[in-house]
């Protein structure tokens, strides 16, 4: 099995779902990481900022919208979270969470 890198994955636009085996190979090289700390991190409080619109909108195509898009970041969430090793993301998620 070869594993797969994020450049090559990246420069050739191909997408990658989670879950996938792909996703499950990517090595992220250590000048990488800062970039994709600051990803995870935007895909966090996106999570964040859709689930809390759907906490206080009542508007039926507010809360359409906000679904739609809450199911697209929960999926980018979910890559991020198998690309970056716990130890490697923010230590500001906390505040990501709650600012969203
Ligand atoms: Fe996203």
């Amino acid at each position: 099995m070869n594993e797969a890198s994020l450049p090559n994955r990246l420069s050739e636009n191909i997408p990658l779902t989670p879950g996938s085996a792909e996703a499950k190979r990517i090595r992220v090289p250590h000048d990488t990481v800062p970039a994709l700390r600051s990803d995870h991190a935007g895909e966090t409080g996106a999570v964040s900022i859709y689930r809390g619109i759907l906490a206080v909108s009542r508007l039926e195509p507010v809360r359409a919208f906000a679904c739609r898009h809450l199911e697209t970041e929960q999926q980018h969430l979910r890559l991020m979270d198998e690309i970056l090793t716990p130890t490697k993301r923010s230590k500001l998620l906390p505040a990501w969470r709650v600012a969203g």
